[in-house]
């Protein structure tokens, strides 16, 4: 596409924090490398502006591989007898979190399957002990779906964010990805729960998931907008071999690329990871992604011999790695760049500091 008309386009978006389903299809299937670098430019800068070239980092800890759903693209879904299941105990959890503080952590992800062999008072009491040894600490919970009194418990206990992708916000696209026993319905419900209650709140989709279309993800970008998150998470597709969606294509890398520097552009605070799926699906993935707009990273924290149990998608690097060697090369990934590491709790911009 013609240069002007296309940094017009940019100017644009930037300019009214908005965007057409005409000017997302042209950035999303133009073909031309230096449009693209014009696009990932405007991006950096805006993150920049607000961020400064600081990335924030997240230490996962991935607690339990068990899991009650059945979701079509994930590999650690009920169905998938090949999975090695694991569920890590309480003190493990908290050991994690301690060795993260020393690598100088100041955020602890908590995310499983929805394993129901963790009631609602075992995450309390998790969360309890976690903001007690690490009272500067901010905890995120990312454990599926629940009914409001949970997440209402969870934060009193001391959970501050939480992360739940929406997946999809069309209906018939959500029901081409999950069994019947799922709904968009609820799923929207959870993340209106969480943020009335007070959370931090992650959304986020898969690009290029099975059934996706170019409107789907204008839809998705106009849920973003009524939701107000202040976390989006996206990373490509990527298929497992035990599910059904084995056969599918992975999803495109420069799609994504291209999709965080939209959000980047629509969403100038938003907090934006640039993802283990992305660095998967592209060996220099997550600096890419960093170039394209994100500014969050989230280094696994869980011990090295249940990681490779944890595999929602083929391939899925940092599997076996310790902690500490994982930051290292992660810290020289940054780096090379032109980026560092910031030391903050890293809220977002609207909270600072508190919940
Ligand atoms: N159970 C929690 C939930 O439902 O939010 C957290 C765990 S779930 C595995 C975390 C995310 O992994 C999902 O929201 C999904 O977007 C992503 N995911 C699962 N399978 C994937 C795949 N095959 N490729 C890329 N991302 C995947
Ligand atoms: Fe439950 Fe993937 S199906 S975490």
């Amino acid at each position: 596409m013609d240069r002007s008309l296309y940094e017009k386009i940019i100017g644009d978006i930037r300019r009214k924090g908005d965007i057409t389903p005409e000017q997302l299809e042209i950035i999303l299937t133009d073909e031309d490398g230096e449009n693209e670098e014009i696009l990932f430019e405007n991006a950096r800068r805006v993150a920049e502006t607000v961020f400064g070239r600081e990335i924030y980092l997240r230490g996962l800890i991935e607690f339990s591989s068990f899991c009650k759903n059945d979701c079509y693209y994930c590999g650690i879904r009920r169905s998938n007898k090949n999975a090695s299941r694991y569920r890590l105990r309480e003190d493990e959890i908290l050991a994690c979190c301690d060795s993260g503080a020393r690598l100088g952590f100041k955020t602890f992800v908590l995310q499983s399957g929805e394993d129901p062999s963790f009631s609602d008072e075992d995450i309390c009491r998790i969360a309890r002990r976690i903001k007690e040894a690490h009272p500067d600490c901010a905890l995120t919970l990312s454990i599926g779906e629940k009914s409001r009194e949970s997440y209402e418990a969870y934060y009193k206990a001391g959970a501050d964010r939480y992360l739940l992708r929406h997946e999809t916000a069309n209906e018939g696209h959500y029901a081409r990805l999950h069994p019947d026993s799922l709904s968009c319905k609820n799923r929207r419900r959870c993340l209106y729960d969480l943020r009335d209650i007070g959370y931090q709140v992650g959304c986020g989709i898969m690009v290029g998931s099975p059934g996706q279309t170019m409107d789907n993800i204008y839809e998705d970008i106009e849920f973003m907008r009524r939701l107000g998150p202040h976390m989006i998470g996206i990373g490509p597709f990527i298929p497992h071999r035990d599910t059904p969606f084995a056969d599918e294509a992975m999803g495109s890398v420069s799609i994504t690329l291209r999709l965080l520097a939209i959000l980047r552009l629509l969403f100038p605070d938003v907090l934006l990871p640039a993802t283990t799926a992305l660095g998967t699906a592209d060996g220099r993935g997550r600096e890419k992604g960093i170039l394209a707009g994100a500014n969050v990273l989230m280094p696994n924290l869980s011990p090295p011999d249940v990681r490779s149990k944890y595999l929602l998608y083929d391939g899925k690097i940092c599997t076996g790695e310790e902690a500490a060697e994982c930051i290292r090369c992660l810290e020289k990934r940054i780096e090379s760049i032109g980026y560092r590491i910031s030391g903050s709790r890293g809220d977002h911009p609207d909270r600072s500091g508190n919940k």
